[in-house]
């Protein structure tokens, strides 16, 4: 299939590149490459990654070549060079930086297309939504970029689902992520599902009490709510969902409003209904595993090594998300405790 559409990939790599880099076209060479919050990468860091992953993919392994630059795999590799240290290191900057992207992309445009373009592709497309968040924490987001729309509703009206089975997960055909596959029988009880996510009007009515009360939350969550001493949200426009909400307010708010967050299952086989992607990422109850007979493609750190139960999962993709990437089977995961990601609630019960 993917022969067929070379040139169409080629063209959609260069939109996504000239998308990248409007982006960033409003800061200036310090703000790129100092690290603009402990948490996150220096924005150069993640356009060099993003070249070296394209050459490591699409020139290394798929046409069989040598790395342009050997000397940079282990500064862009993710896990070698984990976020924390990344703001001390030589990573590539100003026009060496731009040299090494172009440099990169004109030996991809030979190589053969396929699956791995399209992996490649959506790999820029999700470093620019860690990028938009990094802008975020510093408030420097591009001026193109808004948050949500408004929503219809408070996010606590709900509709009905009934029991039984669906099938969870990406079906063997065209592009998927291997955590998404394989596409297998699932089923849920009865459950009822917010009709649109938790607004900042219905957040900033609980958080007057909610941040206080301890009965609405985990162990773990009222743990990191007292260390962080977090008693309030910074809220935004009241009829649009709330944003940069952890996994341990997400459950303490749904808790309290005697409701609970929706497992994987459950929000996937209610997506449908719910028109759910790209507004906010939604927190899941669920923890990151492998869909039973799951096998790790193209390689074990895209998803496996993240396997356990320290990740939940986030579904549904936001303003920040290109719709390339969203998707109703996509599967976002990330720590309990982050609030940088783009990510609101919609409860269940
Ligand atoms: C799917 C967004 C959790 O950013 O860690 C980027 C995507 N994988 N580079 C991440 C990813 C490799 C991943 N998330
Ligand atoms: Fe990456």
């Amino acid at each position: 299939m993917f022969g067929l559409v070379a040139e169409e990939l080629h063209v959609v790599m260069a939109e996504v590149r000239e998308r990248t880099f409007a982006l960033v076209a409003h800061l200036d060479e310090a703000q790129l490459n100092s690290t603009l919050n402990p948490i996150m990468s220096p924005m150069s860091w993640d356009l060099g990654h993003m070249a070296a992953y394209e050459d490591l993919w699409l020139n290394h392994r798929v046409a069989g070549r040598e790395l342009l630059r050997d000397d940079l795999a282990a500064l862009y590799d993710a896990f070698e060079t984990p976020r924390a240290v990344r703001g001390d290191l030589e990573f590539l900057r100003g026009d060496a930086l731009l040299a090494y992207m172009a440099e990169v992309r004109a030996r991809a445009l030979e190589a053969p297309v396929g699956e791995l373009t399209e992996l490649v592709i959506r790999h820029e497309l999700q470093h620019t939504e860690t990028m938009l968040q990094a802008m975020a924490l510093a408030g420097v987001t591009p001026p193109s970029f808004h948050g949500p729309d408004n929503v219809d509703g408070s996010g606590l009206e709900m509709i009905e689902v009934p029991e039984g089975p669906f099938e969870l997960g990406s079906d063997a055909h065209g592009f998927a992520y291997d955590n998404e596959r394989p596409r297998h029988a699932s089923s849920t009880g009865r459950y009822t599902i917010g009709r649109t996510p938790i607004t900042n009007a219905t957040w900033q009515a609980w958080a007057e009490t909610g941040y206080a009360s301890r009965e609405f939350w985990s162990e773990a969550g009222w743990a990191w709510r007292s260390e962080h001493e977090v008693t309030s949200h910074p809220g935004g426009a009241p009829n649009a969902p709330v944003m940069h909400v952890t996994h341990h307010e997400a459950e303490a708010f749904a808790r309290a409003h005697d409701a609970r967050l929706p497992t994987e299952a459950e929000w996937e086989k209610a997506a449908p209904l719910l028109d759910a992607v790209g507004a906010v990422w939604e927190w899941t109850s669920s923890h990151f595993t492998g869909y039973p007979g799951f096998t790790p493609h193209p390689y074990r750190e895209y998803s496996e090594v993240f396997f356990g139960d320290h990740y939940r999962v986030l579904r549904g993709g936001s303003v920040a998300t290109h719709p390339r990437v969203a998707s109703n089977q996509f599967r976002n995961w990330d720590l309990p405790e982050r609030r940088q990601l783009f990510a609101g609630v919609r409860i269940a019960r």
